[in-house]
């Protein structure tokens, strides 16, 4: 049965959709079918395709009473859309329903689990609540909340329980759940279910006991490289030295099960740019670990493209591995299936600025070696989405080991954070950078992925210059690609 919310939501999506002119939009970058778009949610195989589900406000480019918007794929680059899922038509969810995970359960259907939040008197109540469904159709459990305040731990805040990951394990599923402690922050809670209609509390995880910064929102919990990994996405943090400035950001806990549960062994930032926040991770049938996130983030969510009318969009799905005891990240290997030609250059001196034939673009996917040339090479720029007065730089200091992604000149005229500096430490004197774009982005991935930053972009697509710079002398190669869909290219020429 389809509720009115929901039919409202549905008529009103597949009305003004199609409206969006595709050129409004990035290429290959997950984007609401209309209107508002957060976290993903639910991203999960189901039926051996690849489902993801999103934080949805179809009608307006504001947040509103969360709906679970629906996209599929079978590569992570190309999506499909699907009708809106969940539209927030029960008592428990009257007022959204909030982030959540998928699993395909043994009888052939699709689980969701997601929170419900209901307003009591002044505070929110929030529950974990199920819906099941095949892929396009979803009904809410009847016996819903499946988990509520009686199911915390003690002291634990009703107000702040949300986001549930679930994931199937030996004896069923279990759930890492974003909790509150009384000591105002935040807590990543364990919860088993024989059968992911009922659960208990298990353990807690980890606390944050105010450190990494206050409620931790969609946590996600894994295995990688015979550690565990446990991602918060917690909100108020407080800057330690180059990690966590983002306000907003998102935590990598790298630890090991002990006896007594999760031992925390190292804590690094998971995306070093502006915008990057509450992703979630699935582990594809032939293995990899794999994560999407929300390509923005609530501390400088204030822009948008003149008269768009969608808002908000998902990182390149990225997959991850941990080298020498951090995590890294590189865009799924899918994405080189759609490179056009490849441009080329190797050894190519550099001192002072530099353009190359062919290399432009805002569409592309693009690696850059440079390493000093005899002289000492005192810094390296690289320019993209240059023109017409518009630039966005990264700048690398090899000897400080910091690089600095700057996107004041992109076109966004807020006064919000538009420069992000981060540790990328020099390798033989060198570097290496993965520069993915897509229309309205840059994700940039240094020294194989051991640093990830992702910004969104409003500079004019006219703007497709790419130059180089070096203080000091420097070699340079480079491998661009455009990236072709349907034959239709980047914008570069
Ligand atoms: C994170 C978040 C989640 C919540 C959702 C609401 O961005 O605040 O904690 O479930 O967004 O849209």
């Amino acid at each position: 049965m389809i509720s009115e919310a929901l039919q409202r939501a549905r008529d009103y999506e597949s009305r003004y959709a199609p409206l969006i002119p595709d050129t409004e939009r990035p290429l290959f970058h997950a984007t609401p079918s209309v209107g508002w778009m957060n976290d993903p949610n639910g991203f999960s195989f189901y039926r051996g395709e690849c489902h993801l589900f999103y934080q949805y406000h179809p009608y307006s480019c504001e947040w509103g009473p969360m709906h679970w918007g629906h996209l599929k794929t079978k590569d992570f680059i190309r999506w499909e859309r699907l009708p809106v899922v969940l539209a927030p038509d029960k008592l428990y969810d009257s007022a959204g329903c909030f982030s959540g995970s998928a699993q395909e359960l043994p009888d052939g259907r699709h689980l969701l689990l997601y929170t419900g939040v209901r307003r009591k008197g002044e505070t929110d109540v929030q529950t974990q609540c199920v819906a099941v469904g095949d892929g396009v159709n979803y009904e809410k459990y009847s016996l819903n909340p499946v988990l509520d305040e009686t199911d915390l731990p003690q002291g634990g805040s009703r107000a702040d329980f949300r986001d549930p990951k679930l994931w199937a394990s030996d004896s069923g599923y279990d759930a890492v759940i974003g909790n509150r402690t009384p000591d105002g922050s935040g807590a990543a809670l364990l919860f088993h279910s024989p059968d992911g209609f009922q659960w208990t509390f298990a353990r807690t995880l980890d606390r944050s006991q105010n450190r990494y910064g206050r409620m931790w929102e969609c946590p996600d919990y894994f295995p990688l490289g015979g550690r565990q990994i446990l991602f918060v996405s917690p909100q108020d943090m407080t800057p330690i030295g180059l990690e966590f400035h983002a306000g907003n950001g998102v935590v990598c806990l790298i630890g090991e099960e002990g006896k007594s549960g999760f031992v925390r062994q190292a804590v690094q930032a998971v995306d070093y740019g502006i915008d990057f926040y509450a992703p979630q991770t699935l582990l594809t049938p032939d293995g990899r670990r794999v994560m999407i996130g929300w390509m923005q983030n609530w501390n400088t969510v204030g822009h948008r493209l003149p008269g768009c009318r969608w808002f908000g969009q998902m990182s390149v799905p990225r997959e991850l591995s941990l080298r020498d005891g951090r995590l890294t990240q590189a865009p799924v290997r899918e994405l080189e299936q759609y490179r056009g030609e490849a441009v080329r250059y190797r050894g190519v001196p550099l001192e002072g600025p530099l353009t190359l034939p062919g290399v432009r673009g805002r569409v592309l996917d693009m690696t850059v070696s440079v390493r000093p040339a005899g002289d000492r090479l005192r810094a390296f720029r690289l320019y993209i989405a240059e023109g017409k007065g518009y630039e966005t730089a990264l700048r690398w200091d090899p000897e400080e080991g910091v690089m600095e992604l700057d996107r004041s000149g992109s076109g966004i005229c807020q006064d919000v954070v538009h420069a992000r500096r981060f540790p990328v430490q020099a390798e033989d004197g060198g570097l290496t950078l993965r520069v993915v774009l897509d229309r309205f982005s840059v994700e940039v991935f240094a020294s194989g992925g051991r640093a990830a930053a992702s910004a969104v972009l409003c500079t004019p697509q006219e703007a497709d210059g790419i130059r180089f710079e070096a203080d000091g002398a420097a070699l340079l190669d480079v491998e661009k690609y455009e990236l072709v869909f349907d034959g239709r290219e980047g914008e570069s020429r």
